[in-house]
């Protein structure tokens, strides 16, 4: 399973507070920087998802996805604005809503909305890393979002609400009225939900490739050392050496990198 340092850790959480005190200003700067201390040292080990399957299940992976959605939502809005997009939302707007898209996943003031599985079973044999803490109220994650900015008195406008509230498309039931209209005049009049969307479910779809790949080259590295042993293994049989030397390669090969 992917992991990061904690070097990677701090670095991701130095990259989200430049880009919050690079894009915004003023009173909602002020405003965001309270609630970012505040939840620091919960926000920057946070993971992204639960399961391993789905997305950033570990440790400082919200803090990752986070910066990923917001870097693949400027690229794919430069894609649709070169193609003849009508953009009728700032920059920074776009920004807002990508940064705190999954806000909710930080869990309420007090408790972690994710918490580690106790389970080892759980965790082997289902990929449940994290479960959901019981001792918060049932809130979507959008709507917790919207609590936690509200709390910290931190402003935004239509653009960023509509953007950030609608981020999941219609994997979220609720969004269905808002995507599906069929009155031309309850259709969305910004194109920032979409392009939210998009850089969502790409930066997801990527990060479970990594957790794929990774699996698959860890996979293949232990059947390598597999094979390696068993090659060892007849060969010393074969020449009949028994010194402790070769039995020591042999624990190395087998448990010496665990990284
Ligand atoms: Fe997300």
């Amino acid at each position: 399973m992917k992991q990061l340092t904690p070097e990677q850790i701090q670095d991701n959480w130095i990259k989200l507070r430049e880009l919050l005190n690079n894009t915004f200003s003023g009173e909602r700067l002020e405003k965001l920087n309270q609630m970012y201390d505040y939840f620091e040292d919960r926000m920057c080990i946070a993971p992204a998802s639960g399961k391993e399957h789905y997305h950033n299940a570990f440790v400082g992976g919200y803090v990752e996805h986070v910066l990923h959605v917001t870097d693949l939502a400027v690229k794919i809005n430069k894609l649709w604005k070169e193609n003849g997009a009508s953009i009728n939302y700032t920059d920074e707007e776009l920004v807002f809503a990508a940064i705190h898209h999954d806000l909710g996943k930080v869990g309420d003031l007090e408790n972690d909305y994710y918490v580690p599985n106790e389970s080892d079973w759980h965790r082997k044999n289902q990929g449940l890393i994290y479960k959901h803490g019981e001792d918060l109220q049932f809130m979507t994650v959008t709507d917790r979002a919207i609590f936690l900015l509200n709390h910290f008195g931190v402003k935004y406008s239509e653009k960023e609400y509509i953007g950030l509230r609608l981020t999941d498309g219609l994997y979220e039931e609720a969004n269905k009225s808002y995507y599906i209209g069929y009155q031309p005049s309850r259709s969305l009049k910004s194109n920032i939900a979409y392009v939210l969307h998009q850089a969502d479910s790409m930066a997801t779809h990527i990060e479970y490739d990594e957790w794929k790949h990774g699996e698959q080259k860890s996979r293949r590295e232990v059947n390598k050392k597999v094979i390696n042993i068993k090659k060892a293994v007849a060969t010393e049989v074969e020449t009949k050496l028994t010194s402790n030397d070769n039995a020591k390669d042999l624990f190395d090969e087998l448990f010496g990198d665990t990284k």
